[in-house]
């Protein structure tokens, strides 16, 4: 398989990840956003965080000048067409996703290899918005926060995503120190799937809003199940409105099924705002 140069769609949170890590693979990149500014702010911490890695002795700074330059802010019409990757990264929505995938398709060389980082969405169902040609070069690539550390990638195969690409994309990222695995195109794929319970059941057995029970049940995970993070800790790290809507949409794409049913503290906690680390509050208060 040969990546050369990718283009990654939404600079948010996982986009700034994403393009960082293929940065440090050698790779051009290219970073767009709806909103010009926020690809450009995120260039700058990028930037900002090859600094201090050469400050802390983590790359030479031989390395990052060359990383600084192969990677760019774009426009959506000066995206070159001939990259051989795209990785959409913008938000959980998924008629947003499919009008930006058809856009995509209309505009770049046919054998560039379309991939979605979606949480949530079937890759069948976003791939439905391209050519049949393109389906077979469509496929998931599931990245995890922050992505130049997380190594795993889930490498999601819609109905029609050729074999051949899924294993060789596996074997690419093997290759290049990460830890890629190859999932169903189920609801949730692997690891949201199996976390959705982590949350859910922990969010059922404290019930209301309580910080001690939190902290009780966040202690337990840790120390006794050798859990990096408790669920409550890990929900304000992702983002309470982010685990929410992936919790939503995997409880609606099972046709409601309870396992998955989200609750009502989450939801309350979004509309008040309350969204974990970001926002200063979520289950717990942070100090700026
Ligand atoms: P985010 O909200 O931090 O960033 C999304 C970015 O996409 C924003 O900068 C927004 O301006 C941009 N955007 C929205 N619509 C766009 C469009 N049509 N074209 C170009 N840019 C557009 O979101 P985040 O957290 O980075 O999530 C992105 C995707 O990654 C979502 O599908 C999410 O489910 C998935 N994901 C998120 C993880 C997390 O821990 N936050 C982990 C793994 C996957």
């Amino acid at each position: 398989m040969k990546i050369n140069h990718v283009v990654i769609l939404g600079a948010g949170t996982m986009g700034q990840g994403i393009a960082q890590w293929f940065t440090q693979q050698n790779i051009i990149v290219e970073l767009v956003d709806q909103n010009h500014l926020s690809a450009v702010a995120c260039l700058q911490r990028i930037n900002q965080s090859f600094d201090k890695l050469v400050t802390s002795g983590k790359l030479l700074a031989v390395d990052v000048e060359n990383y600084k330059k192969n990677i760019s802010a774009k426009n959506f019409e000066s995206i070159n067409p001939n990259a051989d990757l795209v990785i959409e990264a913008i938000y959980e929505n998924l008629d947003a996703k499919k009008t930006l995938f058809q856009y995509l398709d209309a505009s770049m060389n046919k054998e560039t290899i379309f991939a979605s980082n979606t949480s949530s969405f079937p890759i069948t169902q976003l791939a439905s918005s391209v050519t049949e040609e393109r389906k077979k070069k469509f496929l998931g690539l599931h990245f995890f926060n922050p992505a130049t550390i997380m190594k795993l990638v889930e490498v999601i195969s819609g109905l029609d995503t050729e074999a051949a690409l899924s294993n060789s994309m596996i074997e690419w990222f093997n290759s290049k120190g990460k830890i890629a695995c190859l999932c169903s195109d189920s609801p949730g794929f692997i690891v949201n799937r199996v976390a959705r319970n982590f949350y859910g059941e922990a969010l059922r057995s404290v019930d209301t809003y309580d910080v001690e029970k939190f902290h009780e049940v966040d202690n337990v995970m840790k120390e006794v199940g050798g859990f990096k993070m408790g669920p409550f800790e890990l929900m304000d790290m992702i983002g309470i409105d982010i685990n929410f809507s992936v919790t939503e949409s995997v409880y609606r794409s099972f046709f409601d099924e309870p396992r998955f049913k989200p609750h009502r503290l989450q939801r309350d906690m979004v509309a008040a705002g309350r969204l974990g680390k970001k926002t200063g509050k979520g289950f717990y208060h942070y100090e700026s």
